[in-house]
């Protein structure tokens, strides 16, 4: 997604200029062009030499030593930006931007910007909350300044609360999807994804092999498009994309009631069905574990089933229903697969259906998908499953505008 993007990341001077030589690894990874600018502060943090080796081309630090090749750093490195990036950026840094003081080679590559601009804030909780840096936070954004952070937590001062760095894997997850269109600005979305997880009896259940990987990269690929994204989630050991609210369940009755919560809340436009719902439930669950006795049959054969409520179909049912994307993962494949899912999409009543082959998509990395809708019938894949969900999210998108046309 940063293929080719050339990227000034402006280092200024925090503890957290360490975490900085993390996302420049990742941005030179991902394919980025990244040229490193250096306060004077945050060269007494780390060398610049780390900051050199990790991008590959030398760090500039000031405006003055002009060689033949750079004689106006501030004015060649923003001809060559498609993105400045501020990372970590101090009280200091923002306060100098929002009132456009050019004093070093940092601040004056700002004032003199025209590539769009990005901050990753790092400074102690008292500083972050003060009047004056929330001012200058307000000034940069009324500006079209975008933000990433700051979180919460222990910060290298002692002290705990909001301030510290976003973790550097979380800024590049931003960062990847920056140049994303954004055809999905100013819309709600919202995702489910997941396996879910009905109890037994208190420490045995019934669940799934779904590992969350495709519904997160949905909600990602939203986010990049400019949604503002709700993710409702059964049990998974992935980490929410930053940006994305993340409500956590477990039972598919949890998630429907997550679900409807989040539409009561604000309507959304567009709702994709990710998870892998269980469809069936024990009636009841015991307080106490159930257990093995000799020569007995296994407790767990007179467990009645109650099936599940359908959350696609509830939602898809309802009077002010979003756009809705269904999933149907089908151990078949070829013209059974989509016989199957076409009689899914008319049974469950969504708008669009993504059949994939379930032991080729479940618990893996990649996916291939075939879209399928009234008038739509796209594939996709074999393909990692951020570029299916980007492709998903895309199509969906396209429909539901054709769909609001006249
Ligand atoms: O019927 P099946 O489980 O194959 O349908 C798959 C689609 O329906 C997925 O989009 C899934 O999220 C959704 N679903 C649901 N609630 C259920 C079962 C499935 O929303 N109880």
């Amino acid at each position: 997604m940063l293929k080719d993007h050339r990227i000034v990341l402006i280092v200024t001077g925090g503890i957290a200029v360490y975490k900085a030589c993390t996302l420049v690894r990742g941005l030179v990874k991902a394919g980025a062009q990244v040229r490193v600018v250096m306060t004077e502060h945050a060269a007494q943090f780390v060398a610049p030499l780390t900051f050199e080796t990790l991008s590959g081309h030398p760090v500039a630090l000031t405006e003055w030593p002009r060689g033949p090749e750079s004689p106006m750093p501030h004015i060649d490195l923003n001809r060559d930006a498609d993105l400045l990036v501020v990372c970590p950026a101090t009280a200091n840094i923002l306060a100098k931007a929002a009132h456009g003081i050019a004093d070093d080679l940092a601040s004056t590559l700002i004032a003199a910007r025209r590539a769009p601009i990005v901050f990753v804030p790092a400074m102690n909780v008292h500083m972050w909350r003060s009047s004056a840096a929330q001012r200058n936070v307000e000034v940069l954004k009324e500006a079209g300044a975008r933000f990433i952070g700051p979180a919460e937590g222990f910060q290298a001062c002692g002290d705990v609360g909001a301030g510290r760095m976003t973790e550097p894997e979380a800024v590049l997850d931003r960062l990847m999807g920056f140049f994303a269109p954004k055809t999905l600005e100013g819309r709600r979305v919202l995702v489910t994804a997941g396996p879910t997880y009905e109890a037994l009896d208190p420490v045995r259940g019934i669940t799934n092999r779904s590992s969350g990987r495709q519904g997160y990269a949905v909600a990602r690929a939203a986010r990049d498009a400019g949604a503002e994204v709700t993710l409702v989630s059964g049990p998974t050991a992935l980490r929410a994309p930053e940006g994305v609210r993340l409500v956590s369940v477990e039972s598919a009755g949890e998630m429907l009631r997550a679900v409807e919560d989040a539409l009561a809340e604000a309507p959304c436009d567009l709702f994709f069905s990710t998870a892998a719902v269980a469809d069936w439930r024990p009636d009841s669950v015991p307080v106490l574990k159930m257990k093995k006795r000799e020569g007995e049959p296994s407790p767990f054969e007179a467990v009645r089933w109650t099936e599940n409520p359908d959350i696609l179909r509830t939602v898809s049912a309802r009077k002010d229903r979003p756009y809705a994307v269904g999933f149907a993962a089908e151990t078949a494949s070829g013209a059974d697969l989509l016989e199957l899912a076409r009689a899914k999409r008319a049974r469950k009543g969504c708008d669009l259906i993504v059949a994939n082959d379930a032991r080729r998509a479940l618990d893996r990395s990649e996916n291939a998908v075939r879209i399928l809708g009234e008038d739509v019938d796209r594939s996709f894949g074999p393909a990692d499953k951020d570029a299916c969900a980007r492709f998903i999210v895309e199509a969906a998108a396209q429909e539901l505008k054709k769909k609001e046309m006249p």
